[in-house]
């Protein structure tokens, strides 16, 4: 197990902890042992409950007792009403400013379980514990907590650091293929903003859940590159923009496909979104045509898609991208890579070049 840390720019006393790899769960009783806690739930989903909140149970003891709140799985849970509903437990249930709220799932959940403990009298302590990939190197870290509304993703919501986040690879065992490359995508993305060495490592070698050596070390790395950036800039004024690298055209690919019926999750809508970014990087000459070569290369090393597998409507593309939070003056603001590492914010790019970058991942 590995310990990394998170210090965000407004003081050292908001520093928490991020226990990384095989068997981080273990370090659960030591964080919870930090307070006197009055009370502690654990929010959680059906699948993920089943799977593991019996060893969650084993590793706490019998000296810890829960409150147990199920909220739907995947995205269908952010919503007002299961709010609502997590509120109304933590009231009934006497929760308060010293009670303790543990969420054990994927980035949805901890999504929603996160908005309701941040904001539930002001804000209780709580701890992520995410169970995919995709949460652990991205979703848990840094704070930013939302719920869907008016059709839009992420709509509403709060920035607010967790009390810590446990993240056990040895969970990431029971994820399916595809699911667990959607993780992937993100760890390329903070190899491409980022560190050119931690790219390197992925563009090497497909990552594999089954190979827990390598996962705790490369988990470890994308954490503590992440982290970074939320310490320095934990309410995205600037620098914390990088992250959105491939998540400009990655969320207008998502809701092309959601509107579609078609099946494409987060990850595999960022890593065609991180082609199509470089591609646009390359056409405006910023990024130099070898690095967009490594970029494409790396995404297929790693199983990930690299095209969409269906047409679209260019207008309804534009409509959708300037829709990005990124966005001002009814503008599209790109995260484009100058190299592997390294990034250019607030790019601003024509029609003709937005175009061209979208029609390349479509063939
Ligand atoms: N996932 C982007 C961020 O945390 O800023």
């Amino acid at each position: 197990m590995k310990l990394a840390s998170v210090t965000p720019a407004e003081g050292k006393d908001r520093t928490y902890s991020v226990a990384v790899g095989n068997g981080a769960l273990e370090y659960l009783p030591e964080l919870l042992a930090k307070k006197k806690y009055t009370k502690i739930a654990l929010v959680t989903e059906p699948t993920v409950r089943k799977l593991f909140a019996h060893e969650l149970a084993r590793v706490l003891g019998t000296g810890v007792s829960l409150e147990v709140f199920e909220v739907p799985s995947g995205e269908s849970a952010k919503t007002v009403e299961v709010l609502q509903s997590l509120w109304r437990s933590y009231s009934d249930m006497r929760f308060d400013r010293s009670s303790l709220s543990l969420h054990l799932g994927g980035g949805a959940l901890g999504d929603i379980a996160g908005f309701a403990a941040a904001t539930f009298q002001r804000g209780i302590d709580y701890i992520q514990i995410p169970t995919t990939l995709l949460a652990q190197v991205d979703a848990s870290i840094g704070g930013k907590l939302a719920i869907n509304f008016g059709g839009a993703k992420n709509q509403v919501g709060v920035v607010r650091q967790p009390q810590a986040v446990v993240a056990d690879t040895a969970l990431l065992s029971s994820l399916s293929l595809r699911d667990f490359r959607s993780g992937v995508s993100e760890m390329i993305k903070h190899g491409i903003i980022l560190s050119s060495h931690h790219f390197e490592a992925l563009e090497e070698k497909a990552l594999d859940s089954s190979d827990q050596e390598a996962l705790e070390r490369l988990v470890f790395e994308s954490i503590e590159l992440k982290a970074s950036v939320v310490a320095a800039d934990p309410e995205e004024a600037d620098l914390r923009k990088v992250l959105n690298a491939g998540h400009t055209f990655g969320h207008a690919f998502e809701s092309l496909a959601f509107d579609m019926n078609i099946p494409l999750l987060h990850g595999e809508a960022v890593s065609i979104g991180l082609i199509a970014e470089a591609k646009l990087a390359c056409l405006r000459g910023l990024l130099p045509v070898e690095c967009f070569e490594r970029i494409e290369k790396c995404v297929e090393r790693q199983g990930l898609p690299t095209r969409l597998s269906f047409e679209f409507d260019l207008d309804k593309l534009f409509d959708l991208l300037l829709r990005d939070k990124k966005n001002r003056n009814n503008q599209i603001r790109w995260v484009l890579p100058k190299k592997i590492g390294d990034t250019e914010r607030d790019v601003i790019c024509s029609r003709e070049e937005i175009e061209a970058a979208s029609r390349y991942v479509c063939k």
